[in-house]
């Protein structure tokens, strides 16, 4: 039995919100391991013992459309707790014989709901006042309730914005308790798992890591296993993991391209080969990367030479291990989750991504993929429940294809060397100030442009060096941090002052969309 079959869970069936995967965050949090699966796919063969309680996420569509979408409402019918959230609200007394109507006025953002009844739901989730600030996201709401179901709160605009049938345990919310804008929003979803639910905590970091040993060990029986090791937060997750798991079967591959970041192999070697004791293989491919990029300027053609020498001189020293027979990966949780195209929409390709993750298919190796239901917080906190140092499993995330994309246009060697200096500086300097861990993601770049300076009494005529620096919470959409104007004077004295090379510093302002984080 994997992770995933023997745990008692609170299963989330997605209809599209862009909150889906917050929901079963927020479950996680209070102790409780959940799933999500979408609408479309979820069948009633689906549902056993291990399943404690349903909550039915919010959704861009409308309840009218849902036949379209074929969603069994037989799934309802078992005998198990029901919580439906904003559209799943909508869905529960629709398929309960209930009405659903257009709202007169749509409520986005803030709303007051009022007391109107106790419920197990609700418990300590007022407190000794009247009304709680709810976060509202809807045009359509319920506007006849089925039988049996009574009101326990209302706003001005949605007279059922909490419900519950209290026999059948089905409950209703209209807004989201899962968004932090929600006033003790976490409250009414811990009353739902433990009291309503009666599920038990047994989501931990030390409850996973011990089930994922034990589920790696039974995978992988004698085997050996291989392991494209970046250094990384999810592959050295994965690497410390399976070393704890396998101990001397595993065998990690780690190549230098030559893009890392100042010191990164010394970091990795030091940390896996000497502290951790892993069965590590150091590639130094710095020659070979710099060769095949020679005079590429193009951002797409950059991507794919990397990715593909990549694999090449991956699957050349696996060749080398014998009788190999699974390949591990760092895939998490958010990138099993097919809830994203549950409304259909495909988003365009902005670029083709490097992972050391995607290899390499020809190989005919099974895959050990043990932190697919995990999110990346979850990850960090088991890293740090194997041993691995704070300083890894916080680490901003870099990309495969590493600084070549912080270098538009063609790379050299001397703007490698002088991008490793800036880059490093700047880490260095947002960690004495206590900044790295407000940011998402930093980092600095090499513009191929030259500027003129003085220095002295000497005119300069070197490159521009740009830093970005972002706040996010998945990547997908990012802001730029805003730092004082005396730490941006300071470190950009500090880069122009020691490093030959850059006369001139900026900061890219611009937010994701319309920009993208890195450059290329
Ligand atoms: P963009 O530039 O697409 O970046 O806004 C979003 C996040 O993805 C990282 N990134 C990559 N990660 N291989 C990776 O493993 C890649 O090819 C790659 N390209 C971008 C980027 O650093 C940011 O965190």
């Amino acid at each position: 039995m994997s992770l995933e079959q023997n745990l008692n869970k609170i299963l989330i069936i997605d209809f599209g919100s862009q909150f889906t995967q917050l929901i079963a965050r927020r479950v996680r949090e209070l102790g409780v391991f959940s799933e999500i699966v979408s609408h479309k796919k979820i069948k009633l063969k689906d549902i056993n013992s291990s399943i404690k309680g349903v909550i039915l996420s919010g959704g861009p569509l409308n309840v009218y459309q849902i036949n379209k979408y074929s969603f069994d409402k037989k799934i309802l019918q078992f005998d198990l707790p029901v919580l439906g959230i904003c559209f799943g609200h909508q869905i529960l007394s629709k398929l309960n014989g209930g009405r659903v109507k257009q709202s007169k006025h749509r409520e986005f953002g803030l709303a007051n709901v009022f007391k109107k009844n106790n419920s197990l739901l609700t418990s300590n989730f007022f407190g000794n006042k009247k009304s709680k600030q709810v976060w509202m996201s809807h045009a359509d709401q319920v506007s006849k309730l089925p039988k049996n179901f009574k009101v326990i709160a209302s706003s001005t605009n949605s007279k059922f914005a909490i419900v519950e049938n209290k026999i059948k345990k089905y409950y209703g919310v209209q807004f989201h308790p899962e968004v932090t804008h929600t006033e003790n929003g976490k409250k009414l979803i811990s009353n739902f798992i433990f009291l309503i639910c009666k599920i038990k905590k047994n989501w931990s970091s030390k409850d996973q890591k011990n089930q994922l040993i034990k589920d790696v060990r039974k995978q992988v029986g004698n085997n050996k296993v291989i392991c494209a090791l970046s250094g990384g937060v999810d592959s050295s997750v994965v690497a410390q993991l399976l070393n704890k798991a396998i101990g001397k079967k595993l065998y990690c591959i780690f190549v230098n391209t030559g893009l890392l970041r100042k010191n990164e192999e010394v970091q990795v070697v030091q940390t896996f080969k000497k502290r951790l004791k892993i069965n590590l293989i150091y590639v130094n491919a710095e020659k070979e990367f710099l060769k095949k990029l020679k005079n590429v300027s193009d951002p797409e053609k950059k991507r794919k030479i990397i990715g593909n020498l990549f694999i090449k001189i991956f699957e050349r020293y696996a060749k080398k291990i014998k009788n190999v027979k699974f390949l591990a990966q760092g895939t998490l949780y958010p990138d099993l989750i097919e809830s994203k195209s549950v409304t259909g929409s495909q988003t365009s390709k902005i670029k083709s991504h490097h992972n050391v993750g995607g290899l390499p298919k020809k190989m005919n190796l099974k895959l050990v993929e043990p932190l697919k239901f995990l999110f990346k917080d979850e990850v960090r906190k088991l890293g740090i429940e194997l041993n691995l140092s704070k300083e890894i499993v916080s680490r901003h995330p870099f990309p495969g294809p590493g600084l070549a994309i912080r270098i538009p246009g063609i790379i050299t060697n001397e703007k490698i060397k002088i991008l490793k200096e800036a880059d490093y500086y700047f880490i260095q300097t947002l960690k004495n100030n206590g900044l790295y861990h407000k940011i998402w993601q930093a980092y600095a770049a090499l513009l191929p442009v030259k500027t003129v300076g003085v220095m002295g009494d000497n005119r300069t005529y070197e490159y521009l060096c740009l830093l970005r620096a972002i706040t996010s919470e998945d990547g997908m959409t990012a802001d730029y941090y805003e730092f004082k104007k005396s730490f941006m004077q300071s470190i950009s004295n500090k880069i122009v002052n020691s490093i030959r090379g850059i006369n001139r510093v900026v900061y890219d302002v611009t937010s994701k969309p319309p920009s993208t984080i890195e450059l290329e």
